[in-house]
């Protein structure tokens, strides 16, 4: 029997161990902290908890708008931290146990490459060898942290840290509006704190299709969200009992001054202290050059999930450790990133998937492009959502549908018939001519691909 060893219990570990005993594999599991790694215990799922509490926070002091009468008092933080807590407990339960039900060894503890095959692993106070037919590494990635001063001061907040944040900030600072950024501006924008976000670049959530960053944008200042754009941060200072967050905007120098600050700069794979370079694994910087098999230049040793630097998203990790795992066990396998779904809890969602408009543009491909907004769609309307475009980009020497970019109520659930699309080829024709349930939040994307073709109907 093949023997895997697998470095990290997060999402490219955890499905690839399954994965591997499903095809009749040895799994041994390293794991130093708890299993279901960032996803689980400080990433998607306490986020999402958070996120939840956020939005009925928002709908309870618009309940008026509905015709209920309810009186709104105030958002008990000590209630929405056992909430995310619980969330995250059944779900690293249900980890374990998944575990334990497939017969995956796992050893708690820090795992070393001694050996392109030899894992050492670091248990408390004893050291275990295990030798693997292939290992894999899936050692995920940590938050980026700024170089500048200021940022070791107390009150100035990863990712991590500040989904345990005690109470409710009056004032709050977020340097990044990627996914990270731009959640947690939503949630603490909607249990009352004063959110004001600084991004380098010229807009919010920088990697999606640009009229998604102008709706976000829009929405965020009718919420009072402030934002500063093109703006570098200097560094933080101590001031009066404040943060103050120096930063470059406008061609001046401007500063914040908060309660609390969150830096969401990205994250870093955690790739150092674990023998790679020993073992002669190539690197891309920090993290681990692997190809499209998940494999790096050593064989038998493969790496997934956001070790690689890659696509740092929990589904992609999924992906890749079967990926990896499959490769390892005698398929023959690759990862297809075309239609990768991105997905962003903010309120308005975000989903995408695919080639932006631009993105398009730029490799020389011609395009149609068509909208439907969700205030003309009639569930959106009877569920009282105002804001939010569904956008389609079809190939226009094809009609294939080869992205899709969707902001607006259940965006992140609703991309996935996008991503369908895009996987499989189909043209906007097959799309639009595709029943969909009416009155559902889902016509919007028939709508918008039927007006990449100049046919919609109820625009
Ligand atoms: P990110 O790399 O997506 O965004 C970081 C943002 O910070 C960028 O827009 C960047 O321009 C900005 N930035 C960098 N240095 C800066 C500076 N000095 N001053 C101001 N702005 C600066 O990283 P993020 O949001 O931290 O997320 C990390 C990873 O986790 C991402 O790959 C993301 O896709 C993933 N993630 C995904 C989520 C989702 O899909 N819902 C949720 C949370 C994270």
């Amino acid at each position: 029997m093949s023997h895997i060893v697998i470095l990290g219990g997060g999402p490219a570990g955890y499905v690839a161990a399954i994965r591997a005993r499903q095809l009749g594999a040895e799994v041994t599991l390293a794991e130093m902290d708890a299993l279901g790694g960032t996803c689980t215990n400080r990433g998607c799922i306490p986020s999402k908890a958070m996120l939840r509490c956020a939005e009925v926070a928002r709908e309870a002091r618009e309940m008026d708008r509905f015709g209920v009468e309810v009186e709104f008092k105030s958002v008990n933080w000590t209630k929405v931290l056992q909430r995310k807590d619980q969330v995250v407990d059944q779900l690293r339960k249900g980890v374990e146990f998944l575990m334990k039900e497939h017969g995956i060894r796992v050893v708690h503890g820090k795992g070393r490459l001694v050996e392109p095959h030899v894992v050492e692993i670091e248990t408390e106070g004893a050291k275990e060898t295990v030798r693997g037919d292939s290992v894999l590494l899936a050692v995920g990635s940590t938050p980026a942290k700024l170089p500048l001063p200021g940022f070791d001061l107390p009150g100035v907040m990863n990712s991590d840290q500040i989904l345990n944040i005690q109470r409710i900030p009056e004032s709050i600072a977020i340097i990044g509006a990627g996914p990270i950024g731009v959640e947690f501006a939503d949630v603490f924008n909607s249990v009352g704190s004063k959110v004001t976000i600084i991004e380098l670049l010229p807009r919010l959530v920088p990697l999606e299709d640009e009229e998604i960053s102008s709706e976000l944008a829009r929405s965020f200042r009718r919420r009072r969200i402030d934002t500063f754009l093109n703006a570098k941060v200097l560094g933080v200072v101590e001031r009066d009992g404040k943060r103050v967050v120096q930063f470059e905007a406008d061609g001046q120098t401007k500063e914040v001054a908060v309660e609390v600050v969150l830096s969401a700069v990205g994250r870093w794979p955690n790739t150092e202290g674990i023998g790679l370079p020993e073992a002669g694994i190539e690197m891309n910087r920090r993290a681990i050059r692997a190809n499209a098999r998940m494999e790096t230049n050593v064989p038998g040793v493969y790496a997934a999930g956001d070790a690689t630097g890659g696509i740092l998203l929990a589904h992609v990790a999924f992906q890749e450790g079967k990926v990896a795992i499959a490769n390892a066990l005698g398929q023959s396998t690759e990862m297809d990133y075309r239609a990768i779904p991105s997905v962003t809890y903010t309120h308005p969602e975000i989903g995408s998937t695919g080639l932006s408009e631009a993105k398009a543009k730029e490799s020389g491909i011609d395009v149609k492009v068509g909208r439907f907004y969700f205030r003309a769609a009639g569930r959106a309307i009877a569920e009282g959502h105002r804001e939010g475009v569904a956008k389609i980009v079809v190939d226009a020497a094809t009609n294939k549908v080869i992205g899709g970019h969707v902001i607006g109520p259940r965006a992140t659930d609703l991309i996935h018939e996008v991503v369908l699309a895009v996987q499989m080829g189909l043209t906007a024709e097959d799309l639009g001519e595709m029943v969909h349930g009416h009155p559902t939040l889902s016509e919007p994307i028939k709508e918008a691909t039927e007006d990449a073709l100049g046919i919609a109907i109820h625009k």
